[in-house]
């Protein structure tokens, strides 16, 4: 698992293994787009403001993977402990 940072609230969460980002922040009541969950549509895309996103939608190409300036919180997780997102 690992702790995702909401920056705007300065809330934390701990997201456990095989539970998605998404659903640990639809559980705690956060307001976050999404539609397909499958990593195909790009409703869910959220800014990474630091750590290092586990990328596996299928959406991002390999320069924006790298640059990882956003993600898709539907299906992608985290290699950092933490990661903080502009939501
Ligand atoms: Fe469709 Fe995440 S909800 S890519």
């Amino acid at each position: 698992g690992y702790k995702v940072q909401l920056k705007r609230s300065g809330k934390e969460f701990v997201v456990p293994p095989g539970k998605s980002l998404l659903h640990v922040l639809r559980d705690a009541g956060i307001d976050v787009a999404y539609s397909c969950e499958e990593g195909v549509c790009g409703a869910c895309e959220t800014v990474v403001i630091s750590g290092t996103p586990d990328h596996r939608d299928n959406i991002l190409t390999e320069a924006e993977r790298k640059a990882s300036k956003t993600m898709m919180i539907c299906c992608s997780g985290s290699k950092s402990d933490l990661l903080v997102l502009d939501i």
